[in-house]
């Protein structure tokens, strides 16, 4: 089959896009609510950008009656996010925090998840997260004339839980992959866990 994007429509673009690019990684983002709470949702149009600086950037549309998406905002306005790498066991949470919701509730607060002191961040991160960063707005870049903005922010701290941790010299840092058990996004409601690791050498 080829597809001529020409002859789609956004939302067929969107469904062939989101099949194909798989599996991606998923960011689930923490950001403050004007009253303080905390709002927590997914991406998984995330890629890491750079690492001088080290910058990631999350794509986010509109909520279905054309106001910015939560996360959006909260970023446009406080700055600040933590940004989880969420692991097969957070599958579930992670799935309900995509629900769409008014600005200012926490999804935080309705799924009962438990935070933790970040040190470097002034947000906290989740508590049994296994990694989490935190980050700052470095931009926001609208795209085109559809509703999405591409968001880059950058990382100042990255928490790995120590469990994770296999060697830490001044040169690397180790970590082990199953450890940390990331969930993938596939399209639709479909998503992979980590499945056998292959090792191979890069050629010179
Ligand atoms: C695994 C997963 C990945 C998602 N990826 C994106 C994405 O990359 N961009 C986006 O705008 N919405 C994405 N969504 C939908 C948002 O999570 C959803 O619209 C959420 O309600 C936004 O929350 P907020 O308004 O609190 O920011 C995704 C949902 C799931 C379950």
């Amino acid at each position: 089959m080829n597809i001529d994007l020409a002859r789609q429509n956004a939302a067929q673009i969107y469904s062939v896009m989101a099949q194909t690019i798989i599996p991606r990684p998923i960011a689930w983002v923490l950001s403050e609510n004007a009253n303080g709470s905390f709002n927590l949702a997914p991406f998984s149009y995330f890629a890491p950008i750079c690492s001088n600086p080290p910058l990631v950037m999350i794509s986010i549309s509109k909520k279905p009656d054309g106001t910015l998406k939560d996360t959006r905002a909260n970023i446009k306005e406080r700055k600040d996010f933590v940004l989880h790498i969420p692991s097969r066991e957070q599958l579930e949470p992670m799935n309900a925090s995509a629900a769409t919701m008014a600005a200012g509730v926490s999804e935080v607060e309705e799924l009962g998840l438990g935070l933790t002191g970040f040190e470097g961040s002034r947000l906290p991160r989740i508590k049994d997260s296994r990694v989490a960063m935190a980050c700052s707005l470095y931009e926001i870049k609208e795209i085109g004339k559809g509703p999405y903005a591409m968001i880059l922010g950058r990382i100042h701290h990255i928490y790995i839980t120590d469990a994770a941790i296999l060697e830490q010299t001044d040169e690397k840092t180790r970590i082990a992959p199953e450890q940390l058990n990331p969930i993938g996004r596939l399209g639709g409601p479909q998503y992979a866990e980590l499945g056998r690791i292959i090792t191979l050498a890069r050629p010179e």
